[in-house]
């Protein structure tokens, strides 16, 4: 383990100043991760949405908002990583259009125009270097397995987590999670509930450990 760069929680695309489309990710995976990897003598940074919990000390964290900003993040402090875990839940769109005065409730729902946000994680599969490991998450309702298949090689990742986030005990807010992880040879290991900070080790064994040290 050397320098990991971790992201967490959920991104928030603001409307107007009192007004965003978010998620209810609380970024405790992320921490979780974080935690593990100091615990194993990395070198921690992480770029965290807002969140409830302090950073633990040690770790470098940087703060966004945005998915633009976290792209933004990533994309600085991708050179300096050797692991790269894309833990945060991304807003998949955001307001077209920032009003600085408050919205009139009853222009929203007939006027809220919408627009992608860039996909994070397949920008950095494209870009990063062929030893950086690049591990991506799916949070996922019914068959959680061939969608991460598919965002596995589309987002040219190492990795994935797929998270069943319709479990009672797991996904969103949790202490715990349940998972199971897959990589581009064709591994697949399922981790039964348990703590996130238990599954964060449980990835480090899969990702590091077992791959090439
Ligand atoms: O949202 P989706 O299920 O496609 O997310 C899978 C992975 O892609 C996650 O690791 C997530 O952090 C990442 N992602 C991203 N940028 C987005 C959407 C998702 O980096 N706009």
């Amino acid at each position: 383990m050397k320098r990991v760069l971790i992201s967490a929680g959920g991104t928030r695309e603001y409307l107007d100043p009192v007004r965003f489309i978010g998620n209810p990710s609380t970024g405790k995976m992320g921490l979780a991760l974080a935690q593990a990897a100091l615990h194993r003598g990395a070198k921690v940074t992480l770029v965290h949405c807002p969140r409830s919990w302090d950073a633990p000390l040690g770790v470098k964290a940087i703060s966004v908002v945005s998915a633009a900003q976290m792209q933004a993040a990533m994309l600085k402090e991708l050179g300096n990583a050797d692991i790269i875990v894309m833990s945060a839940a991304v807003a998949d769109v955001k307001p077209r259009d920032y009003s600085v005065e408050k919205l009139p409730k009853r222009s929203l729902p007939e006027n809220l125009p919408l627009a992608p946000v860039p996909d994070i994680v397949a920008e950095l599969g494209k870009i990063k270097q062929p030893q950086q490991l690049l591990i991506g998450f799916a949070a996922q309702t019914g068959d959680i397995i061939t969608p991460a298949k598919e965002k596995l090689q589309r987002k040219k990742l190492d990795a994935i987590v797929a998270n069943p986030i319709d479990k009672i005990g797991s996904g969103f807010g949790s202490d715990h999670n349940q998972a199971v992880f897959l990589d581009k040879e064709g591994r697949e290991i399922e981790i039964p509930p348990c703590s996130k900070l238990e599954m964060a080790h449980y990835l480090f064994d899969f990702i590091v450990y077992s791959r090439r040290q």
